[in-house]
């Protein structure tokens, strides 16, 4: 650990967006919350547009960040070869990405990874 910065700044997520797939689930919101506490602002990406506005309202009431909810289907290539380009449209850029759709004990990650990889 560098001895010039504290635990807080090495930890900080000040000024970065992340990207938090099937972000309005349980394990989505409890990341969320996790890195908006870090600082982060948050783009919750999920099939349910509903669940997105609940996640990114709750955020925001509970830290001072941006949220913005994306809905998509991440089964459908379509909807998340765009992500990227309506990510930056609201944030302007993308740094952190959490993949929790499809990533339960017997499945293999799909979907987001790849595109967003590639655009980050
Ligand atoms: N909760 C646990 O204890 C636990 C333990 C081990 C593994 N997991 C795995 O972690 C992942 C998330 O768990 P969870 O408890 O948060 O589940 P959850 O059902 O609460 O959340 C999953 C979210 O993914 C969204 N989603 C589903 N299909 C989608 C699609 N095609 N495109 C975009 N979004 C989609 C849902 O709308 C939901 O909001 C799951 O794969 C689960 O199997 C969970």
């Amino acid at each position: 650990m560098s001895a010039d910065r504290s635990l807080r700044e090495l930890m900080s997520l000040d000024g970065r967006v992340a990207l938090v797939t099937g972000g309005a689930g349980h394990i989505g919101r409890a990341i969320g919350h996790a890195l908006a506490e870090l600082g982060a602002n948050l783009a919750v990406i999920d099939i349910s547009a509903s669940g997105c506005a609940e996640a990114t309202a709750e955020l925001s009431q509970r830290w001072p960040i941006a949220a913005a909810g994306f809905d998509c289907d991440l089964e459908h290539s379509e909807g998340v070869g765009d992500l990227p380009r309506r990510v930056r449209e609201r944030f302007g850029r993308i740094g952190h990405h959490r993949q929790l759709r499809g990533a339960g004990w017997n499945e293999r990650p799909r979907g987001l990874v790849g595109p967003i990889r590639a655009a980050v």
